[in-house]
Formats: C-alpha cells, structure tokens, sequence
C-alpha cells in the first residue's frame, strides 16, 4: 500500500469516526508503532538513497496531514459530548427550589436578650443564679420572714424545709448583694426563670422569666430609678411613652413604687387594653431596704440603692398584643413564627 492510499484511507476513518473511542482506534491503527503510517515509514531503509529525502518528505506530510486532522476530529467530538452531557445532566432552573426552614426564636429570649443589650448600653452587667435556691436568699435576705404572711403571696415550691424553687430574681438580687459587699458600685440586671404554685391560666404561669435590676451606691435616689425605667419604657414601648409612679409595698424596698407606661396602644387616650385609665402597669421597685444592705453585708449606712423587678412575659405580651401567657411555652409553630419579622 503506498503512502498516499494509506493516507486516503486514514483521513477518511477520522471522517466517519463518531465517537472519541473509535477516532482513538483510527489514531493506533494508523500511528502508533504498529500502525500502517509507521510500518510504511519503515520501509525507508530498503529504499535507494536517492529516493530517500523525498520518502521522507512525503511520510512527514502524510502523518501531519493525519495528525492535524486527528486533533480536528478530537476537539469536534469533545464538544458534541460536552453539549450532549449538558443536555442529559440539565439542571432545570426554573424548578422550585427545596425550602430551608429555619427556626425562630421564642419572643421571650428576644425580649429579654433586647432588654439586656438596653441595660449594658447603660453600664449594667448581667448577673445570673440557681433556680433551685435556699430559703435564706429568696426570703430571709429579701426581709420575709419565716411566718411572714407574704410568703403566702409567693406560694413556693419547696424542695425541703430550706430549699425551694426560686419564687423571684430577687434572690439574685440578695447573692449579688452579699457578694459585692462591702464594695460599690452595684449595678447588675438579673434575668431568670422563677417558679410559683400557681394554676396555669391565660395570666398566670408556674413558672415565668423575670429580671431583677439592682444599682447601688452613693447618692442613688428614687429619680435615679425614674429616669432609668422611662429609658427602658421608651426603648420598649416608643418614644412617646411616659411613666409614672404609684405608692406600692415589697418588704425588700422602701419606699416601693409601682411603675406604669402609658399605654402604648391608644397613646394614653383610653382603650381595653389599659381598660380605659390611659395607663398600664408594668413593673415593681423601689429604693433597697436598709435591712437588705445590712444583712448582705453593707455597713456603710450612707449607701442607698434601687431595685425593680420585671416580668419578662408581662412585657412580652403587651409589646406584641399576645393574649394568652401560655402560647410562650407551648412551642406551637404558629404562634411562634409570627415573630420571624421581628428578629
Ligand atoms: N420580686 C417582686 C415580685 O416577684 C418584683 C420586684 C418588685 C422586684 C420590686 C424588685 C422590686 O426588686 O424592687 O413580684
């Protein structure tokens, strides 16, 4: 077979090769060491010497011939099979996608992680105790007495004679008490979950998150505590909101003060969420009881302080109108995933 024919035929194998397997058998066929090109370049040697150079040139223009149109054919039917692949393993865009749900979390956290950022803003540190808790600190401290009918207020779960289930975060109020005496500052909020022997109803739980503020020191005045819960109601309630105070009692404060907003609803005009007064009470406090300084440990009697105690679902409930304090710890995804917007 001359070089010309062998050429013929190999160009025209590439030709009708269609697949990149079948170019590759063509290529062995024709160049590798047993190919036909190679085998007719062998013959070389038998040949006169003056036919020589041009046997060559030939051989040369024949496998560059089959070689060019190889890689023709190669990067042809790569791109075939790119664009059939494409095809096959389509990925159809417009199709919906798989939907990630996420979790929310329960608007109690959130209001009291906003009400915490609000009291570090203003130089509080966040102080936290044991909801199992001795008499000693929940009551004792706080100036309730054993016998003392106010414990009746605070039905309690007791553990044993000394031990209970924390009825407040004033119990925190008394450990940090004694464990920053004799030293001032003191300015702590305390949130927490606190326990009562109450039956559940759409107002009362048995067990509910409250947060204790506490600041003692030097000069420490009611106003102090005025111009610090009308910070707090504003930041919670809008900017329009006003407080005000109304004589109260708490054995661990003296005086005691129960605190009201108006209402953020009706902007004090009169509607049925402040039935009417305008107004709507949100929290307790006071000034410290001396009798809490002293058996914390605070000699210094120039000392005074304030305390309030907040109840975290209180807030809750009347920021987002939620009617029914139990939807809080019922984990019902409905109820829960309306807060998403608020997060
Ligand atoms: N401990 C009170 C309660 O559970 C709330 C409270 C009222 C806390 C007045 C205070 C305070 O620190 O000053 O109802």
């Amino acid at each position: 077979m001359d070089l010309i024919q062998i050429t013929q035929e190999g160009l025209e194998a590439i030709k009708v090769a269609e697949t990149l397997d079948a170019l590759e058998n063509v290529r062995i066929a024709y160049l590798s060491k047993k190919g036909s090109l190679t085998q007719a370049m062998s013959k070389m040697k038998d040949l006169p010497n003056e036919e020589k150079p041009l046997f060559g040139k030939l051989v040369n223009e024949s496998k560059q011939a089959l070689e060019t149109a190889l890689q023709e054919k190669q990067a042809l039917l790569k791109e075939i099979k790119l664009n059939e692949d494409m095809k096959n393993d389509a990925i159809d865009v417009t199709l919906p996608g798989v939907k990630l749900t996420s979790g929310v979390q329960n608007p109690l956290i959130m209001i009291q992680r906003e009400m915490e950022d609000l009291f570090r803003e203003m130089g509080y540190s966040v102080v936290e105790g044991d909801e199992v808790e001795l008499d000693l600190y929940n009551f004792e401290r706080a100036n309730i007495p054993q016998d003392h009918p106010a414990r009746e207020m605070q039905d309690t779960f007791y553990i044993d004679e000394h031990t209970l289930l924390r009825t407040h975060t004033t119990a925190i109020q008394t450990r940090a008490l004694e464990q920053f005496a004799p030293s001032v500052p003191v300015k702590v909020i305390c949130p927490g979950k606190v326990y009562r022997r109450d039956d559940d109803d759409a107002t009362h739980s048995h067990q509910f998150v409250q947060m204790e503020g506490l600041v003692v020191g030097h000069g420490i005045t009611l106003s102090d505590l005025k111009g610090t819960l009308l910070l707090f109601a504003q930041r919670m309630f809008g900017e329009k909101r006003n407080i005000r105070f109304r004589p109260s009692y708490f054995q661990f404060t003296e005086p005691s003060v129960e605190i009201d907003v108006s209402c953020h609803v009706c902007d004090g005009k009169g509607c049925n969420i402040c039935k009417d007064t305008g107004w709507i009470e949100i929290l307790g406090g006071g000034m410290v009881h001396p009798f809490v300084l002293e058996s914390a440990g605070y000699t210094d009697k120039s000392l005074t302080g304030f305390a309030f105690g907040i109840g975290v679902e209180r807030i809750t409930m009347l920021k987002y109108g939620v009617e029914d304090i139990r939807s809080f710890y019922t984990n019902d995804k409905q109820f829960i995933n309306q807060f998403k917007r608020f997060e």
